[in-house]
């Protein structure tokens, strides 16, 4: 089956029923469509993620039953349909035939009528479908309710960006590798391949390009010259600013992004990347081998290093803990609807115990950068204020003026850059 429209309702239904994610699903799906239709199976797959409750909502109105059991598929698809007719330019006819076209690939052609009349009913009363929409606070905001609320509790003045941003196409930032080039000679580079880019203010290894583009059309980039990673996350391998001969350990690493920027930025490291998930740890050994990169790998536990410490420490320690990635909405927005309420307590446990079995590696003068791609503060600077209250050797180090012991660390929001979290910890020499 090749029919973009019914992988795309297939794929959200395994996202959104079946709890999987779209890093899990999507390949396989994108790897059966002409190479032309893989962005558009991209896009309905995102932009029904990014509207589900509001697409959730015309449905109540528009199907006199809902779709259930081994129909819910079919609902998928009436949610592509709809999507392509209130967000895309597809002209409404072609939107409407072609995803009811979209049933004879998923061998439901009796349901043709059916699809037709509500998508033909949408476009009708569409007004009045997104007002009354418009009136239901998940719909408004398309993010599930106790997120809502976590996000206005913690950000009472920005909680509406946030949400904004997080329903907006997440922009391409490069990290130019400085082992190579100069931020503004690989942007000469970039003027002269025709690809449109900028500097921002406080990302020195970074440039922000105009649009998404391919890869393989960034001058160097099967060298390494370049690689595509969100601006925040490139001030991780800045604040453990390494210094030749460092021994340094990474212990959340895959895919490894962090890794080999913190190798690019000195030489002689014997850096140790870590991870529990082997699959994802081979992201790392390719990230590391096209820039031509070395670390050592280890698939084991960061929670349990008795199972794999050889009991030298580390002079820096790299934690970017497991974590609700509630600050990467926007490139994935699956997260809306894989993550529960319940997860965030589960997960500040885990970054807890994980924080408490790895100080004991990082040695006596050591820096520890703690980091998360979220924005909740149960995860962020509860975490570390909790941990600072409870670690006698651990000395908070401010990285800006609003960076306190009552509120550690730096909150990046999700705008121009992903929502990242960094805090800074040395131990007592
Ligand atoms: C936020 S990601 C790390 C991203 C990475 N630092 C980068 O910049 O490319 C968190 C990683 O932690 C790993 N992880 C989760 N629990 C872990 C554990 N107990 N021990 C080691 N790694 C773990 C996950 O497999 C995942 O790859």
């Amino acid at each position: 089956m090749n029919n973009v429209r019914a992988l795309a309702a297939e794929t959200l239904y395994q996202v959104v029923d079946q709890g999987l994610s779209l890093n899990q699903v999507l390949p396989a799906a994108a790897a059966k469509v002409a190479v032309k239709e893989k962005a558009l199976l991209q896009q309905l797959c995102y932009g029904v993620l990014r509207q589900l409750p509001s697409l959730e909502h015309y449905c109540r109105t528009l199907l006199t039953k809902p779709l259930k059991g081994k129909q819910r598929v079919f609902q998928f698809l009436v949610y592509v349909g709809i999507y392509q007719l209130q967000h895309m330019r597809t002209p409404a006819h072609a939107a409407v035939a072609e995803t009811v076209n979209a049933l004879q690939a998923l061998q439901a052609p009796g349901l043709k009528g059916l699809v037709n009349a509500v998508l033909r009913n949408f476009q009708r009363q569409q007004a009045e479908l997104e007002a009354a929409a418009n009136q239901v606070e998940v719909c408004l905001y398309n993010h599930p309710g106790w997120f809502i609320k976590a996000v206005q509790e913690a950000y009472p003045e920005k909680w509406q960006t946030i949400l904004a941003a997080n329903q907006q196409q997440a922009p391409m930032w490069l990290r130019i590798n400085q082992s190579q080039y100069s931020t503004d000679q690989y942007l000469a580079l970039l003027t002269e391949a025709n690809i449109v880019a900028r500097k921002v203010d406080g990302f020195c290894d970074a440039v922000l390009l105009e649009k998404p583009c391919d890869v393989f059309s960034l001058p160097g980039f099967a060298e390494g010259a370049c690689s595509v990673q969100d601006g925040a996350a490139q001030i991780a391998a800045r604040l453990m600013a390494p210094q030749a001969g460092e021994r340094i350990l990474d212990a959340c690493a895959a895919p490894g992004g962090k890794t080999c920027h913190i190798l690019e930025l000195a030489d002689n490291l014997a850096v140790t990347a870590l991870d529990c998930d082997e699959t994802r740890l081979a992201r790392v050994q390719e990230n590391l081998s096209r820039i031509g990169l070395q670390a050592q790998l280890l698939c084991a536990d960061a929670a349990n290093p008795d199972t794999w410490w050889d009991k030298e420490t580390f002079d820096k320690i790299l934690l970017d803990v497991p974590c609700s990635a509630t600050g990467v909405i926007r490139r994935h927005p699956d997260i809306k609807w894989l993550r529960r309420a319940a997860d965030i307590e589960q997960l500040a446990l885990l970054q807890s115990s994980i924080l408490d079995k790895i100080w004991p590696l990082l040695k006596a003068g050591g820096t520890l950068v703690y980091a998360t791609c979220s924005v909740l503060p149960q995860e962020n600077k509860d975490q570390v204020k909790a941990f600072l209250a409870r670690t006698d050797d651990a000395i908070h180090q401010p990285l800006h003026d609003l960076d306190t012991h009552e509120q550690p660390g730096w909150q990046f929001l999700p705008e121009l850059t992903d929502g990242f979290y960094y805090a800074k910890i040395t131990k007592r020499p």
